[in-house]
């Protein structure tokens, strides 16, 4: 290993974090808020930790909702596809239980899973039993709790999860529907096309960028995802690596130089993170849905720097150079209420579909945070749309240049899209 690159890995790891302070928080976004003094912001963290916590066991309860319907690890049943089994069950139900269902929660109405729904679940609660290789069951194995392990706890989990699934694909209009619902670890490479564009955005207005301390805020793990499951891939991130693909693509940063550090809440994405270097081979497995052309360049290209790329039926195999992989690190973070202090001086901070998540008075805090650990003239880019993430960020003086909605495919009803937005701190 060059000694740039040992001594960049070992400042990357010296980081320190702490909890926001009142005193860390703009006056003039209080408003968002709502604590006008130290025992009102610290009581607001505590609660904000507390939720968080609360949203990462739904979020877990949707992705085991997820993985029963769909994987053929434990069973030769038919798969299920998620978001048809949302509109069956919700449409057989009475049109006042389904009013009340919809606007209440799952606990407002009596209702079983359909039968093929419950085989699969009692395939499951068996295969938990016996001996495993797969990665995703052995989690189940070892994580879900005891008191989870019924027929009963498993079709509350599946109403709960049919609920926030009907609302995305089949009520028009909901966008707030992210900001109430678990968080998800859900990830794909798609994800990673509107940041490599803006990092060519980023190329081409700055005329010398250096783009190599960065930090990813919510990586996310291919775990369970709400439709297309892949049984034959262990879980995986793609975000930190294809993020120093297009950093490395677009000259925004030399090899030996690029740290990268990953923030989430989520003890499996970190976990993941930390253990791919020590992986004999490290490498990505990267499906190809479909896509536009442009889309599809940018997956034609996508891993080229980061090592040898083998072409797939189903996409490509991308070995990562170990000592890429050893120079992303991941820690667990709470961007709402934590920030590494001393402030690291970011070059650049990533974080897509993440946001989303975020209540107003969530973003205003995501964004101070964020905002404190990037350097003056460094940047940020996210993909989230609500006017408030600029309003916020004006406010900050971090205020977005670019932006742009990117088209990813067709799609069988309506595009794929994405977009992303450019910020600069001043
Ligand atoms: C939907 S995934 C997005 C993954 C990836 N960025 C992408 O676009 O494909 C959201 C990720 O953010 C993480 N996350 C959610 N809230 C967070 C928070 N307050 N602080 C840090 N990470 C968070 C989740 O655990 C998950 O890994």
């Amino acid at each position: 290993m060059k000694p740039v690159v040992s001594i960049l890995l070992a400042a990357a790891a010296l980081l320190s974090k702490r909890p926001i302070q009142f005193a860390d928080f703009p006056a003039d976004l209080r408003p968002y808020v709502n604590a006008a003094d130290v025992a009102a912001f610290d009581g607001l963290r505590q609660s904000i930790n507390r939720d968080t916590t609360e949203r990462e066991r739904l979020g877990e309860e949707e992705h085991l909702v997820y993985f029963i319907l769909q994987s053929g690890v434990f069973t030769k049943r038919p798969r299920i596809e998620p978001a048809i089994s949302a509109r069956q069950f919700v449409e057989s139900l009475s049109r006042e239980n389904r009013a009340r269902y919809l606007e209440k929660g799952a606990g407002a109405i009596q209702a079983a899973p359909p039968p093929d729904v419950r085989a699969r679940m009692e395939d499951f609660l068996d295969a938990l039993r016996r001996p495993t290789g797969d990665q995703r069951l052995s989690y189940w194995k070892f994580h879900l709790r005891v008191e989870r392990r019924s027929s009963g706890a498993l079709g509350a989990a599946y109403t709960g999860a049919m609920r926030f699934l009907y609302q995305k694909e089949f009520v028009a209009g909901d966008a707030a529907v992210y900001q109430h619902r678990g968080h998800s670890l859900d990830t794909q490479v798609e994800a990673n096309y509107a940041v490599s564009t803006a990092l060519a955005v980023i190329r081409r207005l700055d005329p010398a960028p250096r783009l190599e301390r960065v930090l990813i805020v919510g990586p996310g793990l291919d775990f369970a995802p709400r439709t297309g499951l892949r049984d034959e891939f262990p879980p995986q991130s793609y975000q930190p690596y294809l993020t120093a693909d297009s950093l490395l693509r677009w000259k925004l940063a030399d090899a030996e130089r690029l740290s990268i550090r990953c923030v989430d809440i989520s003890s499996q994405v970190v976990h993941f993170i930390e253990e791919f270097p020590r992986q004999k081979v490290p490498a990505l497995q990267a499906p190809l849905n479909g896509g536009d052309p442009e889309y599809r360049e940018y997956f034609e290209q996508a891993g080229r720097n980061l090592g040898d790329v083998a072409g797939r039926p189903w996409g490509k195999t991308i070995q990562v150079r170990k000592e890429l992989a050893a120079g992303i690190r991941a820690e667990r973070l709470n961007i709402l209420t934590d920030r590494y202090d001393p402030p690291p001086g970011f070059d650049l901070v990533v974080t897509t579909n993440v946001l989303l998540y975020f209540r107003p008075a969530e973003l205003a805090l995501a964004l101070t945070n964020i905002h404190s650990m990037i350097r003056p003239g460094g940047y940020f880019i996210h993909n989230e749309l609500r006017p408030e993430v600029e309003k916020i960020s004006r406010m900050l003086r971090m205020p977005p240049i670019q932006g742009r909605t990117l088209e990813i495919a067709q799609g069988a009803q309506r595009p794929l899209l994405d977009a992303f937005v450019i910020h600069r701190k001043q």
